[in-house]
């Protein structure tokens, strides 16, 4: 009888486990299927910025959205006195406690608002809290309202997981701003998240204070998480960034999304962080456990000693100011070709109107072919992009010029064969 139960067990357990697995694996495939389908036209656009890398030779890249500078001298120095004293093995899952307190001292001090450190979670990069953002707050079958142009991890990212994208496209003429009447008409039953990114990569808009305001009132009139990516947050050229921290305490659905690899140029670190509500935290901290176990040990270390450091707040200024001047000069240098561009207001990039009857893929293609000025499609950036393409600024001044005056004979020479 004891036998005879065992062997029932046993062969409940099989056949279940059996199930288990041709689950996972119809799960494997069909998101894959997904990736391929939905995904694979944004993937492939984006995996053009990291092959622009190799192909550049002679030839002017400003494909990338990296930063020319290297990591600052003394954070090389933290990066080696850790190393070398045995801050090599798994942190905190959640992060370093001390990183989690400065990042929060951070918001409160600058946004006077009451984040604290148990709403921080330090993550392999934004690109990994983009992920486990948007992984935490989609439904099944939920959808995100995205205004593009704009950085293509967001529908990317959803589409893997099985949502559904909204893109509300903004208008170079309105500065790339959303207005909120548009996204909240947008919102519906399904709509899980809005995200949004100022300084926006690509278009370089910086959303005001009332902007962000309104879409946090039609988000929480809906009941809507809003997600807000801010990596380039010190790239701001006007003084009027503002962080959706400023509304924090007011809305209990506010993920913001952060990184260091912009401000301190460490790209190849992989750290950065996710605010959210203490609600979400454990459902943040599966995800953090299963998929990243804990963030990089030593580049939290060099991202703590940042924050301390006076001296480091200083080179970030010195930074951003050279990034002003190069935006002023490339800006300066295409109108003057008679291209049409926004001037940034914050970030990295600027997002040109192509002047000619051709598409935003041929024309870098062409442009890159032609005159060796890598650059990056505007339709790898969703609805709205298309008749534009996006130069990044990070390079010193001369080689922006060059690559200026280059485009400029391209597009004289396109004009000339007609
Ligand atoms: C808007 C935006 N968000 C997130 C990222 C990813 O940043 P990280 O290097 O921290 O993953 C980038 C990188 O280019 C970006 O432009």
């Amino acid at each position: 009888m004891r036998y005879g139960n065992e062997r029932g067990l046993e062969k409940a357990t099989k056949s279940r486990v059996k199930a288990k697995i041709e689950w996972n694996i119809e799960y494997l495939v069909s998101l894959d299927e997904r990736a391929e389908r939905d995904a694979g036209d944004i993937l492939s656009l984006i995996v053009q910025y990291f092959e622009a890398i190799g192909s550049s030779g002679n030839s002017i890249n400003l494909g990338i959205g990296d930063l020319d500078h290297d990591l600052f001298d003394v954070l090389k120095e933290e990066a080696v006195r850790r190393i070398t004293s045995g801050y090599n093995k798994y942190t905190q899952t959640a992060g370093i406690p001390d990183l989690r307190e400065e990042v929060a001292k951070y918001y409160q001090r600058r946004w006077k608002c009451e984040i604290t450190s148990k709403n921080v979670i330090i993550t392999p990069g934004a690109s990994n809290a983009l992920f486990m953002s948007i992984a935490s707050v989609l439904r099944g079958g939920g959808e995100v309202v995205i205004p593009t142009p704009t950085f293509p991890s967001f529908s990317a990212l959803t589409l893997i997981m099985g949502g559904r994208v909204y893109e509300v496209p903004t208008r170079m003429e309105e500065g790339f701003k959303p207005r909120a009447e548009t996204i909240a008409s947008k919102l519906g039953e399904k709509t899980c998240a809005v995200i949004i990114n100022s300084p926006s990569n690509p278009t370089g808009s910086i959303y005001d204070e009332d902007l962000i305001g309104a879409l946090v009132d039609e988000c929480k009139r809906r009941g809507v998480y809003i997600i807000s990516d801010e990596v380039y947050e010190r790239f701001d050229y006007t003084g009027r960034y503002t962080s959706l921290a400023k509304f924090w305490d007011s809305y209990d659905r506010i993920i913001i999304v952060n990184s260091f690899s912009k401000t301190l140029a460490m790209t190849g670190w992989r750290l950065g962080y996710m605010v959210i509500p203490e609600h979400l935290y454990s459902r943040v901290m599966r995800l953090q456990a299963f998929i990243n176990a804990c963030p990089p040990s030593v580049a939290q270390y060099v991202a703590l000693f940042a924050l301390r450091s006076p001296e480091v707040e200083r080179l970030i200024d010195a930074k951003v100011a050279e990034y002003r001047d190069r935006r002023d000069g490339m800006w300066r240098e295409l109108s003057e070709a008679g291209v049409q561009v926004l001037l940034p207001e914050g970030g990295i990039f600027l997002f040109p109107k192509i002047p000619l009857e051709m598409d935003s893929e041929a024309f870098c293609n062409r442009l890159a072919k032609s005159k060796g000025v890598i650059t990056i499609p505007g339709r790898a950036f969703g609805a709205g992009g298309e008749r534009h393409f996006r130069i990044t600024i990070s390079a010193p001044i001369n080689t922006l010029t060059e690559a200026a005056r280059r485009i400029a004979s391209f597009i004289e020479e396109c004009r000339a064969s007609k």
